[in-house]
């Protein structure tokens, strides 16, 4: 029996593939530290749980309206107007199941076979592979250590052809934690104007930010809301990687394409769970505060622990919980390296290949675990680099 031919096309993301490897490992008796996983190890705030249960109970189980029920369309366009900084009226609102439902729409419906969509490299894996997948053309936009893991403005305006449809920037990023500065999404803005693009801005890690970095939203910067498609949603802000819940905040010519998309594809997401996104965005917020509080720690405990490695250079992100360190000093690729963890550690890191060609010298290494498990991720670590690099010298 024949398969679509697009199928040929399709990518993956490598951390669920990795995950089942790593699963397997364990299910034979292997202890292994699972740093591969982008999802905060919290449970959901039990203010959250409570909400989504007592509306399973009181009949929340029909179908919701397509776009997502009246309440958290509104909450989202409120906390959006005050956070994002530019207003956001509810029916601008989408919800989706997952923040990939944000991106899919977005490709589908802005992207013609054909076109480019620029993608940073190393980025999260789905832009480039839906890109393939509706048959146009994804363009890498290198993010370097070197430049904090911040695309290069000048290096991003010699890649825009006539066929660049759509402009793809994740910040703070995965794999790499780098944020955007103001001045950086200032010029991205200009470029985008310029040039007549969509911007896809993927805000999704937005509220987990260390050291004062700022969030700026580029949809709030001047001419730039009616051009760009806000991805968030409740994953990872709120540790509800499990409800599948994201959004997207579209401008007003885009109302018409995502409520056909939704309604050609999911009809809605779940009307209990959205109940509880409502309480996650109105109710107590000091559970999100303590788990960013939580993640910096770690952070620190994760960055000085692999730079005190030889043969490792990682630099300290100002956001998301993933750091992307250079590891050319141990001689393997990041490849190699992530299986060697894997098989000699027990230790499960994604290869940085699997966010693009700019990432072979790397890992990443999601430090959404406790710190413990990190401390004993870092000896294990230790103890497979450092004969490598021994023997390089
Ligand atoms: C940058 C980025 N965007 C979007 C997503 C998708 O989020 P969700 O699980 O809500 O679909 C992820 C998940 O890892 C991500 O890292």
């Amino acid at each position: 029996m024949r398969i679509a031919a697009r199928m040929d096309t399709i990518g993956t993301e490598s951390a669920f593939e990795v995950t089942a490897r790593a699963r397997a490992l364990e299910a034979q008796g292997r202890s292994i530290i699972h740093l591969q996983i982008g999802e905060p190890d919290f449970d959901t705030p039990a203010n959250v749980r409570e909400a989504a249960k007592g509306a399973l109970d009181a009949g929340a189980t029909h179908y919701p309206p397509f776009a997502g029920i009246p309440a958290l369309r509104e909450a989202i366009a409120a906390d959006a107007s005050a956070r994002k900084g530019f207003p956001v009226e509810p029916f601008q609102v989408f919800v989706t199941v997952g923040g990939k439902g944000v991106m899919l729409y977005a490709i589908l419906g802005l992207v013609d076979p054909g076109d480019e969509v620029l993608v940073p490299d190393p980025g999260y894996p789905i832009y480039e592979s839906l890109t393939r997948f509706i048959g146009a053309t994804p363009v890498p936009i290198p993010i370097r250590m070197a430049n904090d893991f911040r695309l290069d403005v000048d290096e991003l305006a010699s890649l825009v052809t006539p066929k660049t449809r759509l402009l793809v920037i994740n910040s703070p990023a995965n794999p790499t934690g780098g944020v955007l500065t103001r001045d950086d999404l200032e010029r991205i803005a200009a470029l985008a104007i310029e040039h007549d693009l969509w911007v896809l801005a993927d805000e999704i890690y937005g509220r987990i930010l260390y050291d004062g970095a700022e969030h700026v939203s580029i949809a709030s910067l001047p001419g730039m809301a009616e051009r760009t498609i806000v991805l968030d949603g409740f994953s990872k802000t709120f540790a509800m990687t499990g409800w599948r819940m994201g959004y997207a905040i579209v401008p007003e010519t885009l109302v018409k394409t995502y409520s056909q998309l939704i309604i050609n594809t999911i009809s809605g997401v779940a009307t209990f769970s959205q109940v509880g996104a409502v309480e996650a965005l109105i109710g107590q917020q000091d559970d999100v505060d303590a788990m960013v509080v939580e993640f910096r720690a770690r952070r620190d405990l994760i960055v000085d622990g692999l730079n005190a490695i030889p043969g490792i250079e990682c630099r300290r992100p100002s956001g998301a919980f993933y750091v992307f360190p250079n590891i050319a000093g141990t001689g393997l690729s990041g490849a190699e390296l992530a299986e060697r963890l894997l098989q000699e550690a027990g230790v499960c890191v994604l290869a940085g290949s699997a966010f693009g060609k700019y990432g072979d010298d790397h890992i990443r290494v999601s430090y959404a675990n406790s710190q413990e498990n990190l401390t004993e991720a870092l000896g294990r670590i230790r103890s497979v680099v450092e004969p490598l690099v021994a023997a390089r010298v």
